[in-house]
């Protein structure tokens, strides 16, 4: 692909526009009204309340379904909470996930640092459209768009012969390491939950895993969001509406402060995270194997003018040169296959090219064709 070689303009870092104490956003971050977050749609109407200190709309925060992992397979009812929160919800949050709270800690404090490091340590890690990998401020290479308020860190974490690392920062001095011991222990998570998730379908509780490659071959990547704080958050996004391309996501969010926005119909909910939680999704690759019995939903972040906020998502994909395809035993003659086999390398170049926009793609493979 000759296009996703280069960026197709000069990439500005959004945290240093931000820190030049512009009191206006520059036109390129101007979303349309229609995506604006300000945008009141029915019941949001009711809930959001206007904050004059700081002329931030602000929208109240929901609390999404909690799963604790305690314990693990052996309880029904946490199996049918997930599953609950799957079909509904395609978002929920785990608590007892196994994640050392010490780790997560680290892990938020040591990238914080690193976007506030100076401009020349972070440049060293300019990335391009080709892998993505490095420090990056869009997503998608089409000339002229809307960008998003937002710059971001995207490193191969899994499996091992994709980790470069020479591409991950070497500050601040703790970086490398962090990212080690927290990638070791967030892929452990990811491997129980895809066992849950596929008891949960009624599947072989193997299905997903082996779907992905197995334990040696599963694709994970690390994707650090950073959001400076922004002089008009009602006229941008810190990140477009989207759903995510893999498998599953594993989000650390900010613990201070709020951002992340889930569709409920046709409104959008502000998330409220639990302490030490985990916000776990359903990607557009679950969706194909599971044959739309669980949907991956729609989400997107919303920006303020008060602080600057920092979220780790985690990715957890099939390997990227298998077929995915829906499950044989989620295929009826009643319920046909909605999808059909693709990889997951060709899935992803949509979004790698037009950036985010919402459903589009799952939604373009099963129009009629
Ligand atoms: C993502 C994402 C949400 C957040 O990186 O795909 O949806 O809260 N992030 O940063
Ligand atoms: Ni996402």
């Amino acid at each position: 692909m000759e296009c996703l070689q280069t960026w197709p303009e000069p990439i500005v870092r959004v945290q240093s526009l931000a820190e030049s104490g512009i009191n206006k956003v520059p036109d390129r971050y101007i979303k349309p009204l229609s995506q604006r977050p300000t945008t009141i749609t029915t019941s949001t109407c009711k809930t959001s309340n206007y904050l004059k200190n700081n002329n931030n709309c602000e929208f109240s925060e929901v609390n999404i379904p909690v799963i604790d992992l305690q314990n693990l397979s052996s309880d029904e009812e946490m199996l049918c909470n997930m599953s609950d929160a799957c079909r509904e919800w395609g978002f929920f949050q785990v608590v007892n996930h196994g994640v050392s709270h010490e780790l997560m800690k680290k892990a938020r404090e040591t990238w914080t640092e690193f976007f506030n490091l100076p401009l020349e340590s972070k440049q060293e890690y300019a990335n391009s459209p080709k892998t993505y990998e490095g420090y990056g401020s869009r997503l998608g290479v089409e000339k002229g768009v809307v960008l998003d308020w937002s710059d971001y860190f995207f490193l191969h974490f899994m499996p091992p012969s994709l980790r470069n690392y020479s591409k991950w920062p070497k500050l601040p001095p703790s970086c490398r390491k962090v990212i080690a011991e927290y990638g070791e222990e967030v892929v452990k998570l990811g491997w129980k939950l895809l066992k849950l998730i596929s008891i949960n379908l009624g599947l072989k509780e193997d299905h997903l895993q082996k779907s992905f490659g197995g334990e040696e071959n599963v694709g994970a990547c690390l994707r650090v969001n950073f959001y400076p704080k922004c002089p008009q958050p009602d006229l941008t996004l810190g990140l477009s509406s989207h759903s995510d391309p893999g498998g599953m996501t594993i989000l650390l969010p900010d613990e201070h402060v709020p951002g992340l926005q889930v569709r409920r119909g046709d409104d959008w909910v502000t998330v409220k995270p639990v302490p030490n939680a985990f916000i776990v999704n359903i990607g557009d690759q679950l969706q194909v194997l599971s044959n739309a019995v669980y949907k991956s939903v729609e989400h997107r972040v919303i920006v303020n003018s008060v602080k600057d906020r920092v979220s780790l998502a985690f990715f957890y994909n099939p390997k990227s040169d298998l077929l995915i395809e829906p499950a044989k035993e989620l295929v009826t003659e009643d319920r046909p296959a909605l999808y059909p086999p693709m990889t997951f390398d060709e899935y992803r170049l949509y979004i790698r090219t037009k950036g985010p926009c919402g459903k589009a793609q799952v939604e373009s493979l099963t129009s009629p064709r």
